[in-house]
């Protein structure tokens, strides 16, 4: 039996200016065309605008206080999993901030500092695994998809095959496998709404076959449990889980064709997805599988608690037991993640 350890954060939204509304394309007025349309119906265009305008970018307190609790939390065996959103925007000084911010090193009195006193993370690449998510494939300031810039600044963190990328930990002759997979959109195809695109991603076919063949390869390679990494959760349409979700992130924040998606992890005998996206943490059980989402740690937004999350998987017998998570929300007056 093997206990594995793992630190989850998600949604970072590093950018080159701190605190930024990441959503420049007139959203009022394009808000109140869908509500004109009918094929929104909040309780007012207001409120609908008030949800657009949080879309911030990070919060330099909340990343040195993240810096911080990774600082302290980081044994030598914990891995750091990030799923996706590193940066606000797929442009290329956004990713090259969250580069900077993910990888500088720390100063030799401060390890959570840079030389110029920036908070740092200070990921080696063996230490960390990352994956995109839909704001890392933003290739314009109005958040149109297939943006590539993030393949060749993260590439030493995450080499994307057919959009998959594995990672495998052993310990005490017990494996753990992560298999991270992007269905940030790749074109407007399957986009419906006005804005939808910002938000939403879709299952590709040849992914969604690269992701299931990775599995079994891991499998194959040594027995042990699988653990998906998807940035968008599924299940948002799920009869189980869709009050958990508000009618906004069922529309413009969902997986399209997430039921393919979960089909697959049933078939491929996955018990536990780890996601981000929505920036709140979620813990979804849908049929046999576990959809375990993190929060955001570090983004500006006031509406937003800043969470980081400690995971426990337990292994026996090449199959996962047991797992649990501690979860850290940040507090403001402490400056801190402290736990929940
Ligand atoms: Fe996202």
């Amino acid at each position: 039996m093997a206990v594995f350890e793992f630190l989850h954060i998600s949604d970072l939204h590093f950018a080159q200016e701190p605190g930024r509304i990441n959503l420049f394309a007139q959203p009022r007025s394009a808000v109140k065309q869908l509500v004109a349309s009918r094929t929104l119906r909040p309780k007012s265009a207001d409120t609908l605008s008030v949800r657009f305008r949080d879309m911030d970018s990070h919060s330099i307190s909340r990343t040195e206080a993240c810096a911080r609790w990774l600082h302290r939390n980081r044994a030598a065996d914990r891995l750091v999993i990030i799923t996706g959103d590193l940066a606000t925007s797929g442009l290329r000084e956004d990713l090259e901030a969250a580069y900077r911010i993910l990888t500088q090193s720390g100063s030799v009195s401060v390890p959570y500092l840079s030389q110029r006193g920036e908070p740092t993370f200070a990921f080696r690449p063996d230490k960390c695994f990352l994956m995109p998510g839909n704001h890392d494939r933003f290739s314009d300031r109005h958040g149109a998809p297939g943006g590539t810039n993030f393949d060749k600044i993260f590439s030493g963190f995450c080499n994307l095959q057919n959009g998959v990328c594995a990672a495998s930990v052993a310990k005490q002759g017990e494996t753990l496998h992560f298999v991270a997979v992007d269905f940030s959109l790749r074109n407007f195809e399957k986009i419906t709404y006005e804005l939808q695109h910002y938000g939403v991603g879709a299952i590709a076919g040849d992914t969604l076959r690269a992701l299931v063949d990775q599995t079994e390869k891991c499998v194959s390679e040594a027995a042990g449990p699988v653990v998906w990494l998807l940035h968008f959760p599924p299940g948002m349409h799920q009869e189980d889980s869709q009050s958990e979700f508000s009618i906004f992130e069922r529309e413009f924040m969902q997986l399209i064709d997430e039921r393919v998606l979960l089909d697959s992890a049933e078939r491929s005998r996955i018990s536990i997805v780890l996601s981000g996206h929505i920036h709140r943490s979620i813990r979804l059980k849908i049929g046999e599988l576990n959809v375990v989402g993190a929060g955001s740690p570090t983004i500006a937004d006031p509406y937003t608690q800043g969470e980081a999350h400690l995971m426990r998987i337990e292994v026996a017998k090449g199959k996962m037991t047991t797992w649990s998570r501690l979860d850290f929300v940040h507090s403001p007056d402490d400056a801190e993640f402290v736990q929940r």
